[in-house]
C-alpha cells in the first residue's frame, strides 16, 4: 500500500504516512499508541474510526 500524505486527523495535522509509519515502526498496535506517538485521535476524535482501519492495514 502507498503511504499518502493525505491528512488523516485534522486537528491535530497528521497524514496517513506519519501514522502508518508509527504502525509499522513504532509498534503503534492500538488507536491510543498511534495518539501517544502522533499526536492522532486526540482531538475531536472524529479520525478515530479511519486510524482503526489504518491499524487493521497495517500491523503485523
Ligand atoms: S480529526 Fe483527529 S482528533 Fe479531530
Amino acid at each position: 500500500m502507498e503511504n499518502s500524505e493525505k491528512i488523516i486527523c485534522n486537528c491535530m495535522d497528521v497524514s496517513e504516512k506519519e501514522i502508518i509509519d508509527a504502525i509499522k515502526n513504532h509498534g503503534c498496535d492500538t488507536v491510543e499508541k498511534v495518539g501517544d506517538k502522533t499526536g492522532a485521535g486526540t482531538g475531536c476524535g472524529g479520525c478515530v474510526e479511519e486510524i482503526e482501519i489504518l491499524i487493521e492495514q497495517n500491523k503485523k
